[in-house]
């Protein structure tokens, strides 16, 4: 359903992405990790085009590799930024109603009752200041502002960062039952672990090439992964 064939991402001389290529099937969780720097945000800003790229990128059969990131996002390819990029100063509804700027209002009223089925303490915190919430809450709140735009397939970048074991945990979940909505997901993140517990496929990124791929339980019993990502 999404196919990247080598990718490219280079800032001024620095080639950051050189050649990635993945697929995520309908309907997947694929995961994406790699150490810092290695290039994971430059590939999902490619796939979206923040940045300048060269390279193709199909999503459900259409070429989407020329596109601006508005029309990018109408083909259903939403990206949850690294460090959940929201408005602090604006509520949890604002930034909520933010996330459907593509849509018409009765569509944006709709979308926004499944996110507070989803997620209640949303929905209890609508009129607070984003800026306020909880680390775990506000990675809710980027997550259910990516979901106001009925994507297809979600893009998570390091949702895990800064998060207690018990938020990483409840995280899980809401990529569980995003996905179980029918929304393919690419999840990147250097939590190895937290991948590997979610995803049916992986590929592990370093100095912006793919250079391992396989299920979480081909990866695990690699030597390579073990030691540099899972550190046993
Ligand atoms: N805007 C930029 N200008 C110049 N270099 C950049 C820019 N953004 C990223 N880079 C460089 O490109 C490389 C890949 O960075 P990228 O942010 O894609 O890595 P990452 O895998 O997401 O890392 P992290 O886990 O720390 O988020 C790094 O060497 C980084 O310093
Ligand atoms: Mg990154």
């Amino acid at each position: 359903m999404l196919r990247v064939e080598d990718l490219h991402v280079s800032y001024q001389s620095v080639a950051a992405v050189r050649g990635v290529s993945l697929e995520v099937p309908d309907g997947a969780i694929v995961g994406l990790v790699g150490a810092n720097g290695a290039g994971k945000t430059s590939t999902l800003n490619a796939i979206t085009g923040l940045v300048a790229r060269r390279g193709t990128t199909v999503f459900d059969g259409y070429d989407i590799s020329q596109l601006s990131t508005a029309n990018i996002v109408r083909c259903g390819v939403v990206q949850v930024a690294q460090g959940r990029q929201l408005f602090p100063d604006m509520t949890v509804l604002e930034n909520l109603e933010m996330g459907g700027f593509l849509h018409p209002a009765s569509k944006v009223q709709e979308q926004l009752e499944k996110v507070f089925a989803q997620f209640v303490v949303l929905k209890e915190r609508a009129a607070q200041r984003a800026g306020t919430l909880s680390g775990g809450e506000q990675q809710m709140l980027a997550v259910g502002r990516a979901l106001m735009s009925d994507p297809k397939i979600l893009l998570i970048d390091e949702p895990c960062l800064g998060l207690s074991p018990k938020m990483v945990g409840r995280l899980g979940e809401i990529v569980r039952e995003v996905n179980a909505r029918g929304i393919a997901v690419l999840l990147v993140e250097q939590n190895t672990a937290f991948v590997f517990g979610l995803a049916g496929f992986a590929y592990v990124i370093e100095n912006g090439r793919v250079v391992l791929s396989g299920t979480p339980e081909q990866l695990r019993s690699d030597d390579r992964v073990r030691s540099a990502y899972l550190g046993i």
